[in-house]
């Protein structure tokens, strides 16, 4: 079911690339509102807060593209720890506020270095409009893994 011109260039590898970041950026999004929604400190909550709208914004264009392609958003069951532990390959189920930091920045780095892959990518298809797209969540996903690491190395524990 594919419509327009733009639709019907899209290969079956796209659309399983625009699903794997959809998953990857609404995973962020869960576990950034798991920090918002339990910080203490004003400040710490207001810095997840934002990163959480940024990432929701990430989700929003694969999600809206996958739709366009005709194809079914995938949807996903379970606790955000259980997820992060599977996308890093460890548990992670007890951390505190330092190791939050510590984790996001690997999450982030993860992300960047899928993020530079899919544009490699896009550029090697000519995907010129998804991969003006992917360089500015790329330096999205930069800028929160610099404030994360900084927070940390800030905040001891
Ligand atoms: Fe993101
Ligand atoms: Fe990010």
């Amino acid at each position: 079911m594919k419509k327009g011109k733009e639709q019907s260039s899209m290969d079956d590898k796209l659309i399983s690339r625009l699903k794997e970041f959809y998953k990857l950026e609404t995973f962020q999004v869960a576990f950034y509102k798991a920090q918002a929604d339990s910080a203490a400190n004003e400040y710490y909550g207001k810095v997840f807060q934002k990163l959480v709208n940024i990432e929701q914004g990430h989700a929003d264009y694969y999600a809206d593209l996958i739709e366009r392609a005709g194809e079914v958003v995938p949807s996903f069951i379970g606790s955000v720890f259980k997820l992060a532990g599977d996308f890093i390959g460890e548990g992670v189920e007890q951390i505190g506020q330092h190791d939050t930091c510590t984790l996001g920045v690997m999450l982030e780095n993860k992300a960047i270095k899928k993020y530079r892959t899919f544009i490699k990518e896009s550029k090697d298809k000519n995907y010129i409009e998804i991969r003006n797209k992917l360089m500015e969540f790329l330096l999205d996903e930069e800028f929160h893994a610099l404030w994360l690491r900084e927070y940390a190395k800030h905040h001891p524990n």
